[in-house]
């Protein structure tokens, strides 16, 4: 067999595992049909792992990662383990340190899925958000002063470099190019108040707009675009933003398009090796109940396949998808689907092989 994929799967805590096994089912089904292979490597990260051994990542982790073609991981989140420890110790280390500089979040409605947009359908609601993945407010500068005291100061900076600000602009404008949808690229900031960080995006993306002469530069201001997602979704083709800014935004996206059930997103690193995941939690109330939603998990395979240069196959899994949106499920939402989480793999992976 000619074309052989070696895939880093970490399925990680709450439900993580079981949408992430629907999303092999489908990737195996599809993989058959269309003639590659994967070959796939379990990982045991997260916070089961962490409350057993006190290690997030162990060493050589990253090395090791880093040497496959993709990573497919579920989700990192555990009730007994302190916000914060395993969002820096895994999912955030690794993007860092695999230098997974974009965080590509597409929002598209489905047909079939109920929008909380009176008056808004499929043919309103389709753009992508371009997410800065490695600096911004994420960057972990700043520091604390006189912890616990009534004197306490914290500090938490933006860090926002030319390199780092261009390499994500530019991503996002060769993006849109491909796209080919409305060739409109609009940044995302608030250059009304951050006049120091969004003055160098601005900057910056008014200028690698001149080598793009096809793609038409827009701007809006992030309180604004919360707004205009609301009001005026199809005005949008592809967003380019900051990291926090990007992780807000696309958790209004992910509403919009019918909740987190389908939202699906990737940390791309052009040069080296990107992960894909479904964008919402670990949602622990629902472990091992079979109720919850695989079908953002299963567009992250998707999304990976191509990515690793498996165009249609990745298509195929999105109309397979559709197809179950349309006519199968009768909620996105967890234990209203109508249908059990392996139910929902079952269908998707017999469309694609039909
Ligand atoms: C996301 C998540 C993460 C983020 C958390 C879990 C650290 O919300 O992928 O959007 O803030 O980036
Ligand atoms: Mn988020």
């Amino acid at each position: 067999m000619s074309r052989t994929y070696n895939i880093a799967v970490i399925p990680g805590d709450g439900t993580g595992p079981e949408v992430i096994a629907e999303g092999v089912k489908v990737l195996n089904a599809i993989s058959g049909k269309a003639g590659f292979k994967l070959n796939l490597n379990y990982f045991d990260f997260g916070g089961e792992r962490y409350l057993k051994t006190g290690e997030t990542l162990p060493d050589g982790a990253i090395d090791e990662l880093g040497k496959y073609d993709a990573m497919y991981l579920g989700a990192i989140g555990h009730p007994d383990v302190k916000p914060g420890i395993l969002e820096k110790g895994i999912l955030l280390r690794l993007r860092f340190e695999l230098d997974q500089y974009i965080n590509l979040r597409p929002v598209k409605l489905y047909p079939g899925v109920e929008c909380p947009l009176r008056d808004k359908g499929p043919e309103h609601i389709d753009f992508v958000v371009v997410r800065e993945n490695t600096e911004g407010l994420y960057a972990g500068a700043g520091g604390v002063l006189k912890k616990g005291t009534p004197d306490e100061v914290a500090v938490q900076e933006s860090i926002n470099t030319r390199k780092g600000v261009e390499r994500c602009i530019r991503f996002a404008f060769e993006y849109c190019r491909k796209r080919g949808k409305m060739n409109k690229l609009t940044l995302c900031g608030k250059t009304n108040v951050l006049t120091f960080a969004f003055d160098l995006w601005e900057r910056t993306f008014y200028e690698v707009a001149k080598e793009y002469p096809d793609i038409k530069p827009d701007y809006a201001h992030v309180d604004a675009i919360t707004m205009w997602f609301v009001k005026n979704p199809e005005w949008f083709d592809v967003i380019v933003t900051d990291n926090m800014f990007g992780d807000i935004i696309t958790d209004l996206g992910a509403m919009i398009q019918g909740g987190m059930g389908i939202a699906a997103g990737g940390n791309i690193n052009p040069h080296g090796v990107s992960m894909f995941e479904p964008i919402g939690g670990s949602a622990p109330k629902y472990k091992g109940k079979n109720m919850i939603n695989p079908l953002a998990a299963i567009c992250a395979g998707g999304l990976m396949l191509e990515h690793l240069g498996e165009i249609k196959s990745g298509r195929e899994i999105e109309d397979a998808v559709k197809l179950v949106t349309a006519k199968h499920i009768k909620s996105l939402a967890a234990g209203q689907m109508g249908l059990t989480t392996s139910e929902v793999g079952d269908l998707v992976a017999k469309y694609v092989t039909e």
